[in-house]
């Protein structure tokens, strides 16, 4: 399949995609540091722009690009691009939510074992010196409640490991939850109050949009046990970041491991140097097989669709 379309690839995204298209007679133009204004001058080049989510794909982007048939977004969350505005233009919206379901799963249960045994704690007083081991009893996973907060591919997946740790599984969506699933990991389907009641850990798996930012408020933490863990993998907004503060502060949950947040990086010292948070700089995706597997995903739809456009 040959297809000569002119590509601009705006972030940093794994070399076999960009070979893959360079394989089928496309040129790339890779610019992983682009800025915004650059962006503006050079996009009316391209038919296909390829993005993750550094890159910010306004609507005053979107109207420059007179020439684009497609914005690929390396990953999952369109939360970058003005979807609306592409739509208007006749722009195809394309990612790879395939790629990054094990990747972000993988790094959900490492934060739940992290969060349940004090392993990051353990370690940072260690490097001072100190054998914090009599303040260090845990807690073990199995037979505890996980309750995810959207139950799509990456949520089922998540759900699907704990309960190979037994872990029992609760779930809350807008949408119906596959029958099979609800078999295989026996999910209790719960309402949100119902499921920050009775969680030991939560684990947010929602895209955000206007229903979903800020789910997770001041009034449903304080529905949470004390001894409930948050974890957000998700999208910083989701939660309100100040009411999570003022519920970690003063105890009135055990702890968050939080990957994402308002605004990256986050500004918000005060939550993050909390002893009871664990911080990752936005990782859930970040293994070289997640980013291997979006790359090529995205490279493969992309020529297929330019493909089609041609004949
Ligand atoms: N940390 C990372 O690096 C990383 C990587 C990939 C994805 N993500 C994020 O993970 C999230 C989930 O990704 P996914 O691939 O599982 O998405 P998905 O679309 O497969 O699943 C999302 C689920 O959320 C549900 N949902 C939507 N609105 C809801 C609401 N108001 N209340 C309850 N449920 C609602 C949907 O019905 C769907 O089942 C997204 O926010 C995505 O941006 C983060």
């Amino acid at each position: 399949m040959r297809v000569t379309s002119r590509v601009l690839v705006c972030d940093p995204i794994d070399h076999v995609g960009i070979s893959t298209l360079e394989k089928a007679g496309m040129t790339v133009d890779y610019r992983p540091n682009i800025d915004g204004k650059e962006l503006i001058s050079m996009v009316k080049d391209y038919e296909v722009i390829v993005v993750r989510s550094r890159t910010i794909m306004s609507h005053e982007v979107i109207d420059a690009a007179i020439n684009a048939k497609i914005i690929a977004r390396v990953g999952v969350g369109l939360d970058n691009i003005d979807i609306k505005a592409a739509e208007i233009k006749g722009i195809r919206v394309i990612n790879a939510s395939e790629a990054a379901i094990n990747a972000v799963a993988e790094l959900v249960i490492g934060n739940m074992i992290a969060l349940a045994r004090g392993i990051t704690r353990a370690d940072t007083e260690m490097k001072k010196g100190n054998w914090i081991k009599k303040d260090l009893i845990g807690t073990e996973l199995r037979g505890k409640y996980l309750g995810l907060i959207g139950v799509g591919n990456i949520g089922r997946n998540v759900g699907r490991i704990a309960r190979g740790l037994h872990m029992n599984i609760l779930g809350y969506d807008v949408i119906p939850i596959n029958q099979d699933y609800i078999k295989e990991v026996g999910l209790i389907r719960t309402d949100l109050n119902t499921l920050a009641e009775s969680a030991d850990f939560i684990s947010c798996h929602v895209p955000l949009t206007s229903d979903t930012r800020r789910m997770l408020n001041a009034e449903l933490l304080a529905r949470m046990k004390p001894t409930a863990y948050v974890i957000n993998t998700s999208r910083g907004e989701v939660i309100d970041e100040n009411a999570l503060y003022q519920s970690l502060k003063n105890n009135k949950i055990a702890g968050a491991a939080l990957d994402v947040f308002e605004i990256e990086p986050p500004t918000n010292r005060l939550l993050i140097a909390l002893p009871n948070v664990i911080c990752t700089p936005h990782i859930g995706s970040q293994t070289k097989e997640s980013q291997e597997l979006a790359s090529t995903v995205i490279a493969e739809k992309v020529i297929q669709i330019m493909y089609e456009k041609s004949i």
